[in-house]
């Protein structure tokens, strides 16, 4: 196994057993057996990316029915709202500015684009989420995005002022083909924005449940700064954002056409003062997750034999490295309240436990429940106030096992 950015040598440090495609919830009474992989990550000795060791094919990953909408938190609507206003202010100002969108699922964010009147392509992979962007009077290409798409979409709109990618680009395994599709695409001195999960959060947090099929790699200032070096880029700024658990958000532009900005100096020496790529952190890490393995099991199991109701909330792709790793199904957690229609009426990958939509959680409320979307706790908690005040309890796992 070499690196998928600079084929250094990897280090395994955490395995999570055999699993399924996290977002592929399953019909019940289909009997058929799910595919499955190791999931496992490892560091390059070398570059410093961390990175899964086995890679799910991507056409079994994101397909006509991939069930994931970005819409579904009014808090993530509010975050690419203001994006958007950002983009359109400061890099699409200029006269007849066009962005391209990777990854741009149901049109979240370009549909604020589209809005404004500005020029924009959406080029996403899944089918279904693709139609529900075009239905908002988003344009998009139904593809992958790699060079060959970059270089077909420079052919007949030309060159982009950025290309943006939110949640997407940690799920693509072939980034040569990536930076070489953005280096055939953008403008001289356009610039490359992608956000994503950040690795220093996940260790800190012990959010272990980050890792799973579709987050390939999780990146940091520095593996960041490398990568785009390799590929005639250069990191010129970075942003702590507090969505999903903490990502960043890098901006890359080519060698030499921007100055960086104070913040990437700044992020590149706390990276080096944390030791976060150190192997001792990374065991530490290990050792948290299953320690928070073991005390959930033995939460989960008491509360069961003394008979208290538990229920799970938000049926992420998350939970699938929760249920399957610690082995927990339909007997410790019935059922999971999830407002994706795709998901509902469906079985958890792996774990088999119904999908059911957030008013059966209501009917009546269970004495507990574990908040598997704990990225959007506070939109969640607020949601149901009343839970709490009927005196139901809140489970979350990271960054330790907590009831609240
Ligand atoms: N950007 C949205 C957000 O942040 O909410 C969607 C994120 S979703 C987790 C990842 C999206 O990336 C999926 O809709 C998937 O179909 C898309 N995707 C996966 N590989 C891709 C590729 N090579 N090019 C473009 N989109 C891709
Ligand atoms: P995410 O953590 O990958 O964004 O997934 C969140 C999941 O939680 C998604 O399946 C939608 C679900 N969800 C709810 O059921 N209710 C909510 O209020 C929110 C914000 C999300
Ligand atoms: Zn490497």
């Amino acid at each position: 196994m070499s690196c998928r950015v600079c084929s250094g040598r990897l280090s395994e440090f955490a395995d999570f057993g055999p699993q399924p495609i996290s977002d592929a919830f399953v019909e019940p009474g289909d009997t058929r057996e799910e595919f499955s992989f190791r999931l496992a990550v490892g560091i390059c000795q070398t570059c410093t990316m961390v990175q899964l060791l086995e890679e799910v094919p991507r056409e079994r990953m994101f397909h006509e029915a991939y069930p994931y909408l970005s819409s579904g938190s009014a808090v993530m609507r509010e975050h690419f709202e203001a994006l958007a206003k950002t983009l359109l202010a400061t890099e699409l100002a200029g006269p007849d500015p066009f962005v391209v969108e990777l990854g741009c699922n149901d049109g979240t964010m370009l549909r604020s684009i589209a809005d404004a009147g500005v020029r924009h392509l959406g080029v996403e992979p899944s089918g279904g989420v693709a139609d529900l962007a075009a239905a908002k009077g988003v344009r998009v290409r139904k593809e992958f995005f790699e060079e060959a798409t970059a270089r077909r979409i420079r052919d007949t709109d030309g060159p982009a002022d950025v290309v943006y990618a939110a949640n997407t680009l940690c799920h693509i395994p072939y980034m040569e083909s990536i930076l070489s599709g953005v280096d055939a695409l953008l403008r001289p001195d356009g610039v490359f924005v992608f956000e994503d999960p950040y690795l220093a959060d996940i260790l800190e947090r012990a959010s272990f449940d980050q890792i799973y099929d579709e987050h390939f790699y999780f990146f940091t200032a520095g593996s960041v700064q490398r990568m785009a070096q390799r590929s005639g880029f250069e990191l010129v700024d970075v942003e702590r954002l507090p969505v999903h658990g903490g990502e960043v958000r890098y901006t890359l532009a080519r060698r030499g056409a921007r100055r960086p900005g104070p913040a990437v100096a700044e992020l590149l020496a706390a990276e080096g003062s944390a030791g976060i790529t150190d192997p001792a952190t990374l065991r530490r890490f290990t050792a948290r997750v299953e320690h928070i393995r073991d005390a959930l099991v033995e939460l989960l199991t008491g509360l069961r034999d003394e008979g208290a109701t538990v229920a799970g909330y938000g049926a992420t792709a998350k939970s699938a490295t929760v249920l399957n790793y610690c082995g927990i199904g339909p007997e410790l957690v019935p059922f999971v309240c999830d407002t994706t229609p795709a998901k509902q009426g469906r079985l958890t990958p792996g774990s088999r436990i119904p999908v059911r939509s957030p008013e059966a959680f209501s009917g009546p409320y269970p004495d507990y429940a574990l908040l598997f979307a704990w990225n959007h706790a506070e939109e969640i908690m607020a949601k149901e106030r009343a839970f709490r005040e009927s005196g139901g309890r809140w489970i979350l796992y990271v960054p330790e096992v907590h009831v609240v």
